[in-house]
């Protein structure tokens, strides 16, 4: 076996390894000062991040299966856009109301009038969607499905579980203040069509026994490729989100199109009409145009004016030209001076 080598002796390289450590311990520094940054500038996710939508989407699928008692008719979710932005739009506003659009024809929804809702409260750093929407099917506990009784509020989680609901959008909004609470995030799922959550949330009975006709079953859950379909509401935004998303739609596209072919339209004509017709006058022009005839000899006046001062400058130059023409003779003549005594000095010395 060989015996362990001696460690290389720090003497000769000491220096460099030196600075190699306190650059390892600068970039670690640095590493932890980001991550810290990161930690402190955690972003919500958007209301349209794919992560986000699945984990909420799939979540409400997964607690909506495997409710207890099993349920006969509940309905497969799907992700809405719409319902999202409405979520986002009245979560802006941080307040713990209810959204008192919802019950508003197309105030809510391109489509649906009686949208449903769940909303979650709490610190910023310490949302989730699984425990948000875990807290809301928390309330399963105060719920007895026997006799639709609820010893305090259940509503969220009969929101939740509602059969006929089959459309969900959810958006989480930072807030600085909501209540009591300072740095909050505002979690607002929206669903369609929503519970009245006056009755039973589902018939108990085997999975998927009471579907619709079409249905099949998918996760323990009523699906229909019809209703499951996920339609994209590209230009719908509820009009009474503060500030305005920038959205251009159709008609705005036209207007805007139409706006810049008309202002082209008009340069053109303009640089047209004044190339045709280089005398024409503009309206003010003709108002004092009496004037303008009267300008026209001190116009002249003013170019033979110009040309004078050209010819005084051709001159001025030429004469400048002259001086330093001058000047470097003389220059030439003393540099020539310079030398002749230079050497009647050598021969001097030489005498000498
Ligand atoms: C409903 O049923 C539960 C348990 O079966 C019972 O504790 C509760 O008091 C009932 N509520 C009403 C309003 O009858
Ligand atoms: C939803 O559940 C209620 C109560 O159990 C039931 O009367 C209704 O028919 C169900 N609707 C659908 C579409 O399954």
């Amino acid at each position: 076996t060989e015996a362990p080598r001696p460690a290389p002796e720090p003497s000769a390289q000491s220096l460099p390894a030196m600075g190699r450590a306190l650059l390892k311990l600068w970039l670690c520094e640095l590493w932890v000062l980001l991550l810290d940054a990161g930690v402190d500038a955690k972003l919500l996710p958007h209301e349209e991040d794919v992560y986000f939508i699945n984990e909420y989407v799939n979540l409400h699928n997964e607690l909506r299966g495997n409710v207890f008692p099993q349920g006969s008719n509940l309905r497969f979710m799907t992700w809405d856009v719409a319902l999202s932005r409405t979520a986002r739009a009245w979560g802006k506003k941080c307040s713990h109301e209810r959204n008192p659009y919802l019950g508003k024809p197309y105030m809510a929804h391109p489509k649906f009038n009686d949208i449903g809702e769940n909303m979650w409260i709490g610190l910023e750093n310490e949302f989730t969607a699984s425990i948000a929407i875990r807290s809301w099917y928390k309330e399963k506990t105060r719920y007895h499905i026997e006799n639709d009784s609820c010893s305090r509020d259940c509503s969220n989680y009969k929101q939740v579980v509602w059969n006929t609901s089959y459309k969900i959008g959810c958006a989480v909004t930072p807030c600085s203040r909501v209540g009591h609470i300072t740095r909050a995030a505002v979690f607002i799922c929206n669903y369609a069509p929503g519970g009245a959550l006056s009755r039973r949330p589902y018939t108990p009975g085997v999975d998927c026994s009471q579907c619709n006709k079409y249905d099949r079953c998918t996760d323990y859950l009523c699906s229909n490729a019809d209703r499951d379909e996920v339609i994209y509401y590209r230009f719908w935004y509820p009009r009474w989100e503060v500030p305005r998303p920038i959205v251009c739609d159709p008609l705005c596209l036209l207007t805007f199109f139409l706006r810049t072919l008309c202002f082209t339209v008009c340069v053109t004509a303009v640089l047209v009409i004044q190339s045709r017709f280089p005398n024409i006058l503009l309206g003010e022009e003709m108002l004092f145009a009496s004037e303008v005839v009267e300008v026209k000899p001190e116009k002249v006046e003013e170019k033979e004016e110009g040309i004078k001062g050209e010819k005084m400058k051709k001159e001025e130059e030429d004469k400048e030209k002259k001086e330093e023409e001058v000047e470097e003779e003389e220059e030439e003549e003393e540099e020539e001076e310079g030398e002749e005594e230079e050497e009647e000095e050598e021969e001097e010395e030489v005498e000498g």
